[in-house]
């Protein structure tokens, strides 16, 4: 089966990177407070917790000392009981504070993080989402930022706490006797060999597992997006086959990180009963001198096998600290991509404008060495309206494009008023106009929401005006919730037609100096066309207006119709004009004309 671009992994295995955590102290800072408390708790949990094995100590000896005196005296064994629950009940009582409190220090990082990513990437140029899956950028924002925060909140503080607790057991091991402390720790060297021996093999195994995870997201997502397409072209089977693929190589490589991860408890588990028995040989049979209590051998035991506990930890967040650079590093990456389009230094605001548009010697090429546009010039009057006709992937939508600067043109200039697009700034380039793209795009919420996209202050009744002006407002009002009905992201509950409407209006709402319309009205039917010419009309009386239609009859009127193809204007008039002269547009005008009067003819 072919390899689609969901084989191809993200490049994860990065060389460990310590400035990108150093960089993190800027998600750090709001949350420091809740950090240090979190750090505290788990502090105190612990020594709580490890105060017990002492108290079981302290009870043992002394049963043993009142055996041999042969008195019974519970009260202070009582006492000391109380004091164990009390440290347990503490110790638990903490650690869930604790939890508490990282997760909401976790959830403060994510939010910043992902503000940060989001902003960067709403900033980013359309070349930029042209030239990768949606998904993969889907699963840094969501995926990727939750492992970073959930090793900024908990894997931190669990570094610091699992290494002071190391530090605490080894004193308290150390106060109660030196020689078996030192029998406990012969099992450490061991260890420590093990880790080098299997760390490469375990962090190349956990990267290239991530790596295989974002594929899947990214395939679910894609998936999920076309799924109409994928049911109407019967490609389940297909897509199942892709997904099993990307499933399998996903759990494959979970098995061997798991593998690997899993030897370290077996490791762990051998070593710690191994130490555990030698300490009680070493106790009753080498250091027979030191006559140790049954109290001081069982607490000893017991600080022996804690003690694994927290090497164990950290051998985990060692794990999580290799994940997390290779995703900090694909964040950063991200939140550094340049932003190819944005404000040159020293831009000014594009003042109020009368529409005089001027392209200038223009040379587009969306990558390089392939020009769509080469050497094109032409000028729009204020108020004049221009049809851009002509083949499919002749470079009309891309002459609209370069004017509202979703890409920036190569070669030549594009003057508003005489204003350089390339020297103003974009927010107030794109606010002069009301662009209306090819694919009409619509966000789940309301569609009162949807028309006021673009104008967050429309009134009711400027909503309710602009869906009349284009005709939406019958439908709407046909909805069971009228302007306060709910659609989809995508608007899939309304047809092509009505959602070319909607955004139709979205368009006219803002009253724009300039109104591009890319095939505005290419889903809509001939007769609600004919009301939704009107609407066209009145709206580019006084604006200058760059109409895109495939459908001729909706740009007869246009006062000037360019027949784009060959990278350029092929030929430019009025429509009368363009017909007397017989060439490429009164070719496609009668094609067209030959394809409805038939169907005219049948009806
Ligand atoms: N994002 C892109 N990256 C690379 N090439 C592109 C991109 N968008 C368009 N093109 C190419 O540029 C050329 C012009 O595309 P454009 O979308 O402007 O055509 P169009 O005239 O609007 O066609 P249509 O009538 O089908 O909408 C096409 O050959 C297309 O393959
Ligand atoms: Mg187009």
């Amino acid at each position: 089966m072919a390899r689609n671009k969901y084989d191809i992994d993200e490049a994860l295995e990065t060389p460990f990177n310590i400035a990108n955590f150093k960089r993190c102290k800027i998600y750090l800072k709001h949350s420091i407070k809740l950090l240090i408390i979190g750090a505290i708790l788990s502090l105190l949990s612990t020594v709580f917790a490890l105060c017990g094995p002492y108290f079981v100590k302290i009870v043992i000896d002394n049963i043993e000392k009142q055996q041999a005196a042969g008195t019974q005296e519970i009260s202070g064994i009582f006492i000391i009981g109380a004091l164990y629950l009390l440290c347990i009940l503490l110790s638990e009582a903490c650690s869930y504070f604790r939890t508490i409190v990282t997760s909401k220090a976790g959830q403060q990082i994510i939010h910043e993080i992902r503000v940060d990513i989001f902003s960067h990437v709403q900033m980013l140029s359309f070349n930029y989402f042209d030239s990768r899956p949606r998904g993969k950028i889907l699963v840094r924002v969501v995926h990727y930022v939750n492992n970073v925060a959930d090793f900024l909140s908990n894997g931190l503080i669990n570094i610091v706490v699992q290494f002071l607790t190391i530090f605490i057991i080894i004193f308290f091991m150390f106060s109660l006797d030196v020689k078996l402390s030192l029998v406990v720790l012969s099992g450490l060297p061991i260890f420590i060999i093990y880790m080098v021996l299997i760390r490469g093999r375990q962090r190349r195994a956990w990267t290239d597992y991530s790596a295989k995870n974002s594929n899947v997201t990214a395939y679910v997502s894609e998936s999920i997006n076309g799924m109409q397409i994928t049911q109407a072209f019967n490609r389940e089977k297909i897509n199942q086959g892709i997904y099993d693929r990307l499933l399998g190589q996903m759990r494959k490589a979970y098995l061997k990180a798991a593998t690997i991860n899993n030897s370290i408890p077996f490791i762990i588990e051998n070593l710690s009963s191994f130490v555990q028995a030698f300490l009680y040989v070493a106790a009753i049979a080498f250091f027979v001198g030191n006559n140790y209590t049954a109290g001081t051998i069982v607490a000893m035991a017991s600080y022996s096998s804690r003690f694994w506990s927290p090497i164990q930890s950290i051998g985990d967040i060692y794990n999580q600290l290799i994940n997390t650079g290779s995703y900090l590093e694909r964040i950063f990456d991200t939140i550094d991509e340049k932003i190819e389009i944005e404000d040159v230094p020293g831009a000014y605001d594009l003042p109020a404008i009368s529409g005089e548009v001027e392209y200038k010697n223009v040379t587009f090429a969306y990558e390089p060495g392939h020009n769509v546009l080469e050497n094109l010039s032409f000028k729009a009057t204020p108020g004049q309206s221009i049809a851009l006709v002509g083949p499919t992937g002749a470079g009309k939508s891309t002459i609209v494009n370069i004017l509202c600067r979703f890409y920036d043109i190569q070669e030549g200039e594009i003057r508003i008023d005489g204003h350089n697009i390339h020297d103003v700034t974009l927010k107030s380039l794109r606010s002069k106009m009301g662009i209306m793209l090819q694919d009409s795009f619509i966000f789940s919420g309301t569609i009162k929401d949807n028309i006021r996209y673009g104008k967050l202050d429309a009134t009711d009744d400027e909503i309710i005006e602009a869906a009349k002006t284009v005709c939406a407002h019958d439908f709407i009002m046909q909805l069971e919730d009228g302007y306060d009905t709910v659609v989809n992201e995508k608007g899939s509950m309304l047809s092509q037609g009505q959602r070319q409407l909607i955004c139709f209006a979205r368009t006219v709402i803002s009253n724009p100096a300039i109104l591009i319309l890319d095939e505005a009205t290419s889903s809509i039917d001939t007769e609600t066309e004919q009301y939704v010419q009107q609407g066209i009309e009145k709206m580019m009386r006084g604006r200058t207006s760059f109409i895109i239609a495939h459908r001729l009859s909706t740009i007869i009127n246009c006062d000037t119709i360019m027949y784009i193809d060959q990278k350029g204007i092929m030929e430019t008039g009025t429509h009368e004009e363009l017909l007397r002269k017989g060439g490429y547009y009164h070719d496609l005008y009668t094609s067209q004309l030959m394809e409805t009067e038939p169907a005219q003819q049948n009806n």
